[in-house]
């Protein structure tokens, strides 16, 4: 990549502050009011660094200092940074589910770059939802930008395990109810699951969202597995200060980065990981926002050419910081380099294919090579049938391969209220063979689609040793959890979909080989309940729920508001 210095003048914040006239004259002053000189920010790149760090968010709890890192960096090549603290989405603490608000991080990302001088951004996230609303606010603003991931926390440990926070929280939380360990134990793993500031260490939607941002070309080489707390992530923070100012001087906006051909790589990443099903709704969200007509298909179609060659949990057995020290994502890619584009830019090269030049496995157990996948197919199968029309989405090979040709008596539960409190009722009847069936918990009806698509296995049930049955809802899944759960059943529940129609007994048929998820239900029985099915009450009256439950759109289609995702000019401020 050359280097060559823009004339400032053409710079975007240049009309805020060199043109003639009374507004350049107060931005100059008010600039001097925030304590710096003229020669310290006219004519330089205004660098937005957009944070999400907030006390209540553990994953993002260090980028107070990271964006120190960043600043430090940009400063260096001659950029003038300016921090925006953005809303943080707590994957932990934010109820019903911080993707109710992701659309919300997206257009305040969105509108700050736009209505402020900002010439290029740095955005800082992790936590799941808020790596794909930072990047979809900012391919609707189109300027150049780099992605700092927050970088996994440490390994989990308790006693001499590894754990890995969320697929270990389940588990042992199962064991729990189970009567396999006490409450002492149960406080010393509160002690162990997570043991640093940082993102889920497993492959989680975390993980899964930051590598796709590292596969769309949108961060720094190997940035998404730099541990959160490792010295390495100050140093690329500071990387990607330098790089964000290279980036305004060459004028490479986003959309040249994020194409279909990256999205495309992106899909394929995803699943060679054996990442979370979230991606499938955030990936098209995101390549919705830059105009490429990514679709459920397209998951199922790259899924038949890819293998699932890193070996992490939930679904294999080590956890982000093994994968960072074998090599990270640069190695990974590499070992897929005859399906990925290689001549696409990143933020970092002019070519994927020189970005990936000289990358080693350095442990060939973490990334498997080829001829050992831990999968022959990718990890994510897209299902139709006369219950999810429009599609649904399973994690088969985090499933009891016994489960994935199942037919079984469904059991149907109206909410997760209902569910939890009843799920141990004896008088229901579930065995092993049941198919467990949750509604009313999709984009709308949930509302925000929150991660419940891991239905509990029944007590009962668990003291015999049962660990997985087949679960159906319109509801998303945590990244760490696992087993065999149909998520994402378009269109949901609440809107009238074919999930509203089912009854305790109705025969459920799941065959994932033929990518179908059948009711065993005539057309005309369905009709008859069709006709006596009545829409639920709103879920709000007022404020953004309403907001968002008049624009949300179904998961089949991300789930961006329909207002957002729109093709359509918005004026630049100054540009009038
Ligand atoms: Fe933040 Fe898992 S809770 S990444
Ligand atoms: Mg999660």
């Amino acid at each position: 990549m050359t280097d060559r210095t823009r004339d400032p003048e053409s710079l975007r914040s240049h009309q805020w502050y060199g043109t003639e006239g009374l507004r350049s004259f107060s931005h100059r002053a008010r600039t001097r009011q925030l304590g710096y000189l003229p020669e310290e920010h006219l004519g330089k790149p205004v660098i937005a660094v957009l944070n999400t760090w907030s006390d209540i968010n553990p994953c993002h709890v260090h980028l107070r200092d990271r964006a120190q890192a960043v600043k430090r960096g940009v400063w260096q090549a001659g950029g003038f940074p300016l921090e925006f603290p953005v809303s943080t989405l707590s994957e932990t603490f934010q109820k019903p589910t911080p993707m109710l608000y992701r659309n919300m991080l997206a257009m305040e990302t969105e509108e700050l770059l736009r209505s402020y001088p900002v010439d290029g951004a740095v955005l800082l996230g992790g936590c799941d939802k808020s790596t794909p609303a930072l990047l979809m606010g900012a391919a609707s603003v189109d300027l150049p930008a780099v992605f700092v991931p927050a970088g996994p926390m440490l390994p989990g440990h308790w006693r001499d395990e590894v754990l890995g926070s969320g697929t270990d929280m389940w588990k042992y939380w199962d064991d729990r109810r189970a009567g396999l360990i006490g409450d002492a134990e149960l406080a010393e793993l509160e002690n162990g699951l997570a043991r640093s500031p940082g993102t889920c260490m497993t492959m989680g939607t975390a993980s899964t969202l930051t590598a796709a941002a590292e596969a769309l070309g949108v961060t720094m080489p190997g940035a998404s597995s730099v541990p959160a707390v490792d010295s390495g992530h100050d140093r690329m923070a500071a990387a990607s200060g330098r790089r964000i100012v290279a980036l305004v001087h060459r004028e490479l906006k986003l959309s040249a980065i994020l194409t279909w051909a990256a999205y495309e790589d992106a899909v394929a990443t995803v699943l060679a990981l054996g990442g979370s099903t979230n991606a499938v709704i955030h990936l098209i969200a995101m390549a919705g926002r830059s105009q490429v007509p990514l679709t459920l298909d397209d998951f199922d179609r790259i899924a038949r050419t890819v293998p699932v060659l890193a070996n992490l949990r939930p679904g294999g057995q080590y956890l982000m910081e093994d994968f960072h020290f074998a090599g990270g994502l640069p190695a990974f890619l590499a070992q897929l380099e005859d399906v990925l584009h290689l001549d696409r830019p990143t933020v970092a090269h002019d070519s994927l294919r020189e970005q990936l030049a000289g990358a080693r496995v350095h442990n060939r157990e973490v990334i498997r090579p080829r001829s050992r996948p831990l999968a022959q197919e990718g990890g994510v199968a897209v299902l139709r049938g006369n219950l999810c029309p429009d599609g649904a989405v399973i994690k088969h090979i985090a499933a009891e391969p016994r489960l994935l040709r199942h037919t079984g008596p469904a059991v149907v539960f109206d909410d997760y209220r209902t569910m939890q409190r009843t799920i141990n009722d004896p008088s229901l009847g579930i065995t092993a063979d049941t198919v467990l069936v949750l509604r009313n918990a999709g984009p709308k009806g949930g509302p925000g689609m929150p991660e419940y698509g891991m239905l509990p296995i029944p007590d009962h049930l668990l003291k015999e040793g049962v660990r997985d049955m087949v679960r159906i809802s319109d509801a998303r899944m945590s990244g760490t959890s696992y087993g065999t759960c149909v998520l994402h059943v378009a269109p949901e529940s609440y809107v009238g979909g074919p999930l509203a129609l089912v009854r305790t007994g109705d025969a459920v048929t799941l065959d994932v080989a033929a990518r179908s998820l059948r009711l065993e239900v005539s057309d005309e029985e369905l009709a008859r309940r069709r006709a006596a099915w009545t829409p639920p009450p709103a879920k709000y009256e007022r404020g953004y729920g309403a907001l968002y439950s008049e624009q949300i759109t179904q998961a089949d289609t991300g789930c961006d508001f329909a207002f957002l995702s729109r093709p359509g000019e918005v004026p630049d401020p100054y540009a009038g």
